[in-house]
């Protein structure tokens, strides 16, 4: 069989040949970039490199996912946690005018400048308490996020403008909701309108089991208009009300874990993620595995674009130091240690890149010791 050259290899771990072909000349190995390497070789480099070929990377740290569910499923101690809030409607029904007098009403004046910061998610505080609220743009992010096993939403608020009615987009936001199991909060917006109607969309939404409580069923509803500011009091009031029947709770004394909402490259600050932290407390400094790529945590921003040391469930963070740009919807988790976060990482994006030329499922550097 055909073993794997240089090149091979560099792309593997991440590294550029030159260096590879340098490591192996000061051990007194002296190869070209595309001269296949036999199986010693490749073990004197996976050494090398802290990538034990002989005894597996734990399983529990090549599976991000399992490990993920582990964690999340450590009862031990729990605290309550904000609810996650996902807002949802039809077009021009008022979702980013919501979004915006939310959060404008939250921010004080001397924090006003911190709002320009986008990081797709941020935080409302109302009578000691917090509220996350996802600025994903439109359904398909949810569904992305879904797709992928990004449950990260606890309750949707469903906008429906009083003056239009239910229309398709509000039923397919009615559907999403119900395939993530997520409780509908109703909004009836823009209620300011000369022309708006409450009553009949309250009766439309009947069709899809959203029953308001004064008729005998048990979605909450709220009359708003996103636009003057008019009962969105009372709204976050539902919206915790709501979270304390689910009784969000997660353990805040365990390594951090979660999701990511967004990551992009950034010119100076290198790959920049926005994560959702879900479980444990995520701190500047810990070393970390997001999705295929890891890193250490270097510079730690919440949502106003303070720097902060420590973050707990439920709260959105922007992070930098990571090795490479992770993808929306990929879980993240600490290490204890950067040695072990870099072997995951490597190995992961190893699983990834293989997976991809090869279409074989779950291959690791053992088995492929083993084809080779
Ligand atoms: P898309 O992002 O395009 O799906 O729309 P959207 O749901 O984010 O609606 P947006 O917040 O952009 O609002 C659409 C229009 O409705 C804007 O002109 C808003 O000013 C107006 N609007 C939103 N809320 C209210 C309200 O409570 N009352 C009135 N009168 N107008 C509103
Ligand atoms: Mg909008």
């Amino acid at each position: 069989t055909e073993g794997m050259n240089v090149q091979d290899i560099a792309k593997l771990i991440h590294r550029e040949p030159a260096e590879i072909i340098k490591k192996l000349f000061m051990m007194g190995v002296m190869v070209n970039q595309n001269q296949s390497l036999d199986k010693d070789t490749i073990e004197l480099l996976a050494v090398d490199y802290g990538i034990k070929p002989e005894e597996k990377v734990e399983e529990d740290i090549s599976d991000l996912d399992k490990y993920f569910e582990k964690e999340a499923a450590n009862t031990s101690y729990q605290e309550n946690r904000s609810p996650v809030v996902t807002i949802m409607g039809h077009v021009d029904h008022g979702k980013t005018t919501l979004l915006d007098k939310l959060r404008h009403t939250s921010v004080t004046e001397g924090e006003a400048g911190g709002i320009t910061q986008a990081i797709g998610a941020y935080q409302v505080h109302t009578n000691n308490r917090s509220i996350t609220f996802l600025d994903t743009p439109g359904h398909a992010a949810f569904t992305d996020m879904r797709a992928r096993g990004a449950d990260v939403t606890d309750i949707i608020v469903l906008v429906v403008a009083a003056d239009d009615g239910v229309m398709p987009q509000t039923v397919e936001a009615i559907n999403h909701a119900k395939a993530a199991k997520a409780p509908i909060i109703v909004a009836v917006n823009k209620v300011d309108k000369p022309n708006a109607n409450p009553n009949h969309v309250m009766e439309q939404l009947t069709q899809y089991g959203l029953i308001p409580e004064d008729w005998g069923g048990d979605t909450i509803f709220v009359q708003i208009s996103a636009k003057f500011g008019k009962n969105l009091d009372e709204l976050l009031e539902m919206i915790l009300l709501e979270a304390d029947v689910l009784e969000l709770k997660a353990n805040p004394k365990q390594k951090g874990a979660g999701t990511v909402i967004e990551a992009r490259l950034d010119k100076g600050k290198g790959a920049v993620a926005s994560l959702l932290v879900q479980q444990g407390t995520l701190r500047t400094g810990d070393p970390i595995v997001v999705g295929n790529t890891f890193g250490r945590v270097r510079v730690m921003t919440n949502d106003r674009g303070r720097r902060i040391k420590a973050a707990k469930p439920s709260m959105p963070v922007e992070i930098t130091g990571l090795n490479d740009v992770p993808e929306s919807a990929d879980k993240f988790i600490v290490f204890d240690d950067e040695k072990t976060a870099r072997a995951a990482g490597e190995e992961r994006a190893q699983q990834a890149v293989l997976k991809q030329r090869q279409q074989t499922k779950h291959v690791t550097l053992d088995n492929l010791f083993e084809t080779m």
